[in-house]
């Protein structure tokens, strides 16, 4: 069954490679973050066919999971492949590890009709504040060792590696908030130092994840327009220099950063930077796309920033929403897709940045679960006072981030409130029975549930039955479960 249904996407894939036949997009210079934390992925084919169709030219992965790395075989999409933070301690432990590392997952792909593999990413973000220096001991070593076993394996000269760090290894002084003032943070200095020079030895890049949308959630004083690119807002000035945006802000004070740390001239691409569309009052379809218009406008007239002027490599995150992203940062993280969970664009844009806004191509094939709900039973009202734990027990198991303040379903009555949280729990369990009854609180329904804006979504079939992954998915959820939303009835 399952093979059927892989072979039939498959065969989707290939009609749909083969149709668009000589380059099928305009060969966007845009990259995408993919990320796969979500209960129900698309087939990795269906996912490699979007980024066909919508004429993407590079794409950044998260882990170098061979089922979707495999996806990307004889395209032409450059690869960032990636080490998660869990595997850094082994690969800079032994070197060894780090050439095992290197051949079983950039060798093995990297031939005629292979994968066309431009990074290889150590760790995601791994000198975080908020991981108390769990990775400080081991991101430099693990990043020599694996350009060392690139380099062993003849191909360091292509491929490079490079670490994905947040904006947050770099600041400027609160009493000096401008970008000359900036420099790497006190507590990882010379680490920085040790590897911003080894990045610029080897030809690597730098890589940094730059979010306006967390400087505007962050500080309830920050002036709004500064987080997009259409001016407006009141410039900072520095030495002259005027900064209309806290993106360009932004990347020079990490500029700066480098000039003090002795690399003025280290490339730096831009890994992550995005806005979303749900779980806050600022995360929606309008502002993303006012976010991405003047983004996009911008990497097209290669305007760069100030201080580097010109082209800008840019990953945007991300391309499918995840519902499986810890909400630790807040409720908006599982919402960063320009594609819904089941490869539905969210808005129109231009992502070869000329302002002719169409709607992207989205993905073709996806096989849904039933059209049917699962919701309040309003006949049960003598057991209402069991709701409040049945309620958390969903939310704590599938999202209802969507309830939230500011949020999509925010506006729901408390009867709503319950229902949304029962249908996301049934979907999240494939439409089982059992998982719509809730002490007999619930029941199924055909009739469409959804009111207003506020979708009551149908699960697709998902396309995950590896088994190993599979398991590290249910792990992660599990971890998440303390941290969901509580809907009080
Ligand atoms: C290759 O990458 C996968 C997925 O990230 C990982 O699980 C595996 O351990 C790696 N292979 C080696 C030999 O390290
Ligand atoms: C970091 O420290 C804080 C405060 O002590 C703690 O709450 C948090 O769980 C720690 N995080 C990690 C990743 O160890
Ligand atoms: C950085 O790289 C450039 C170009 O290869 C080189 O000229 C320069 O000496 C390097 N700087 C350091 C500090 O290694
Ligand atoms: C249910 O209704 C919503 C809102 O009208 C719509 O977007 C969605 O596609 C419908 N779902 C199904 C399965 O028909
Ligand atoms: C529904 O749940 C949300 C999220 O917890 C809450 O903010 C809202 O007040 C609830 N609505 C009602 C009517 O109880």
């Amino acid at each position: 069954m399952a093979r059927a249904l892989i072979a039939a996407w498959a065969a989707t894939y290939i009609a749909l490679v083969s149709s668009f036949g000589v380059g099928g997009g305009s060969g966007v210079g845009i990259g995408v973050n993919w990320g796969t934390m979500m209960s129900h992925p698309m087939h990795p084919a269906t996912v490699a066919a979007m980024l066909h169709s919508n004429g993407i030219a590079k794409v950044k992965l998260f882990d170098a999971d061979p089922w979707t790395v495999a996806a990307l075989a004889g395209s032409a999409v450059e690869a960032m492949l990636a080490i998660p933070n869990d595997q850094l301690a082994r690969v800079a432990a032994s070197y060894d590890h780090a050439r095992q590392w290197v051949k079983h997952n950039v060798s093995n792909h990297d031939h005629d009709g292979g994968v066309r593999i431009k990074y290889v990413a150590v760790g995601n973000e791994p000198l975080l504040k908020s991981y108390n220096g769990s990775f400080t001991t081991t991101i430099f070593p693990a990043l020599k060792n694996i350009q060392r076993a690139l380099d062993e394996a003849g191909v360091g000269r292509r491929i490079k590696a490079t670490v994905p760090l947040n904006a947050d290894v770099y600041n400027s002084p609160a009493d000096d908030p401008v970008p000359s003032s900036g420099n790497f943070r006190s507590d990882i200095r010379p680490l920085m130092v040790d590897i911003v020079r080894f990045l610029n030895s080897s030809g690597a890049p730098f890589t940094v994840n730059i979010y306006p949308f967390l400087s505007l959630y962050q500080n309830p004083n920050f002036p709004v327009e500064f987080a997009f690119f259409d001016g407006g807002g009141k410039p900072v000035y520095d030495n002259g220099v005027e900064y209309t945006n806290v993106f360009d802000a932004n990347f020079d004070t990490l500029v700066w950063s480098l000039q003090k740390a002795g690399v003025p001239d280290l490339k730096v691409i831009v890994g992550e930077v995005g806005w979303p569309t749900d779980g806050d009052k600022n995360a929606n379809v309008k502002l993303a796309k006012k976010f991405f218009d003047g983004l996009l406008k911008k990497i097209a007239r290669k305007e760069g920033t100030p201080l580097r002027p010109g082209d800008m490599e840019v990953y945007i995150f991300a391309l499918i929403d995840e519902n499986q992203k810890s909400v630790q940062p807040g409720n908006f993280e599982r919402h960063w897709g320009i594609f819904t969970y089941d490869g539905k664009p969210k808005f129109p844009m231009d992502l070869t940045g000329e302002g002719r806004d169409k709607i992207l191509v989205g993905a073709a094939g996806v096989k849904y679960l039933p059209s049917q709900w699962c919701v309040l039973n309003e006949d049960a009202s003598n057991r209402y006072k069991n709701v409040p734990a049945s309620v958390n027990y969903a939310c704590s198991n599938a999202d209802c981030t969507p309830l939230g303040y500011g949020s999509s379903c925010n506006g729901l009555s408390k009867k709503g409130n319950i229902s949304y949280a029962f249908n996301m729990y049934f979907q999240m369990m494939d439409q089982d029975v059992r998982a719509c009854d809730f002490g007999g609180l619930a029941k199924i329904t055909t009739e469409n549930a959804s009111q207003g804006g506020c979708l009551f979504p149908i699960q697709i079939l998902s396309a995950g039955e590896r088994t190993a992954s599979g398991a590290g998915s249910f792990r992660i959820l599990l971890a998440v479960v303390m941290v969901s939303v509580v809907v009080f009835v």
